[in-house]
């Protein structure tokens, strides 16, 4: 719906709750009202109109982001050779679209409070590394945190959020990852709505990313703040299973197993504008074999989340190309319906997973979690199809037609493997 069909919606409705003494009365009464009003519906067309950011990542974001492999080691020589590898290396064509510095891009503030990028590391400064992604026709990403500080002790946005957004929005900005360190007594729901609000007002849309790690389970409020992503856990580390205490006493970073079980249950949270993100991608950077790394990737498609590279794509072993821009599979996190997939069976180290798809199709993963291959079954009623239902199984790593198969559809799955198909009725 247009702002104005709202405003005029929203006149009527106080129309509505003009009392009828007045009401009755003349017109000139009733503008009087209207105008004392008009404050109120302006406000209230701020929040409840479709916003700019309920209409961004209709489909979960899909990007690269420097974290993961780089940490503070980021400069601009190093993300323009990231967002010319994204187009050589074929991640482009299969969908990436945002290039995201993360910590560590910022030295200070100057004495207006403008946040000062890293001279040494940015010579050029940040608007430039923008202009050169959107040459490409990429998408810019860029970093903060609602604290003082960010994780990396970098100026943080705490007290300079509408400044910030200002900025990011001057200097091209598309996508804002906001992380959660040194926010002492902050409230979570409030400081992301504020953060919202600031990007809002720039007047650019930007992609809000919140990283709170899950502590506040931002799933229940993160749609309605105009959050388009949020992290449901601590961050993953490039191994398959295992929390691991940063320090300790202070829980925890994850294996790719131990995410999935977090995500399992928040399926109903997620949809077109607003995903649950189970952080960003290892693939690619050497702690698992090329089998896990197929399985991450494959989880995280039917998971329905933000598919964030997080390797150096400038010199990909092919196995991990062919990994990272497999368009079957893409297209079924990618789908337009929007939905999470669900864990529908486990039996030990065996486990389904479903999604439903906007055609009618279901995409389905057996994995296997055990130290030896197994068979792994799907029974049709535990995806929703009745059980004399024959219908045709695609493998999607396999890019190859199975057959058709009535009732269920089982197949040996390597240890920490998984078998990726759709199954068309
Ligand atoms: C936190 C986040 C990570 C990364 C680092 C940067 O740990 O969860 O994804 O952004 O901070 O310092």
């Amino acid at each position: 719906m247009t702002i104005l069909g709202d405003l005029a919606i929203q006149r009527q409705a106080l129309l509505r709750l003009i009392p009828r003494e007045l009401s009755e009365n003349t017109m000139s009464t009733k503008r009087v009202v209207l105008v004392m009003l008009a404050p109120l519906v302006f406000t209230a067309s701020l929040v409840a109109q479709d916003t700019v950011s309920a209409k961004l990542a209709l489909t979960p974001p899909m990007g690269w982001n420097s974290w993961n492999k780089f940490a503070c080691n980021v400069s601009e020589d190093m993300i323009r050779e990231m967002a010319d590898a994204m187009v050589k290396s074929g991640m482009k064509d299969a969908g990436y679209q945002y290039v995201v510095i993360d910590d560590c891009w910022q030295v200070s503030r100057d004495e207006n409070g403008n946040i000062v990028a890293d001279p040494q590391r940015f010579p050029s400064g940040i608007k430039a590394l923008a202009d050169y992604i959107h040459s490409l026709d990429l998408k810019f990403g860029i970093y903060s945190d609602a604290g003082s500080k960010t994780c990396a002790g970098r100026p943080g946005g705490l007290g300079h959020e509408y400044q910030d957004a200002l900025q990011y929005a001057a200097w091209g900005v598309d996508y804002l990852k906001y992380d959660w360190c040194n926010t002492t007594t902050q409230h979570a729901e409030a400081s992301y709505a504020n953060i919202r609000a600031a990007l809002d007002a720039a007047g650019r849309p930007i992609v809000l990313s919140i990283c709170e790690w899950g502590k506040a389970q931002p799933w229940l409020w993160g749609k309605e703040v105009g959050g388009n992503l949020w992290r449901t856990t601590g961050d993953i580390q490039d191994r398959w299973s295992g929390k691991k205490e940063w320090k300790p006493g202070d829980c925890c970073s994850y294996g790719v197993v131990d995410i999935i079980d977090a995500e399992a249950e928040l399926y109903s949270y997620a949809g077109p504008g607003h995903w649950n993100d189970p952080d960003m991608l290892e693939v690619g950077n050497g702690g698992m074999t090329d089998v896990e790394y197929r399985s991450h990737f494959s989880l995280w498609a039917i998971l329905a989340a933000p598919l964030i590279a997080g390797n150096d794509l400038r010199n990909m072993r092919p196995e991990i190309r062919d990994i990272l821009t497999n368009k079957e599979v893409i297209a079924i996190n990618q789908d337009p319906l929007g939905m999470q997939g669900r864990r529908v069976s486990k039996s030990g180290d065996r486990e389904v997973w479903v999604k439903q798809l906007k055609d009618g199709r279901r995409a389905v993963i057996l994995l296997n979690r055990g130290p030896s291959e197994q068979n792994v079954v799907v029974n049709w009623e535990e995806i929703g199809n009745p059980d004399h239902l024959s219908a045709a199984v695609r493998d999607l790593w396999q890019h190859k037609e199975l057959g058709k198969f009535t009732a269920k559809f089982g197949a040996t799955v390597p240890s920490h493997g998984v078998v990726m198909v759709t199954v068309t009725p």
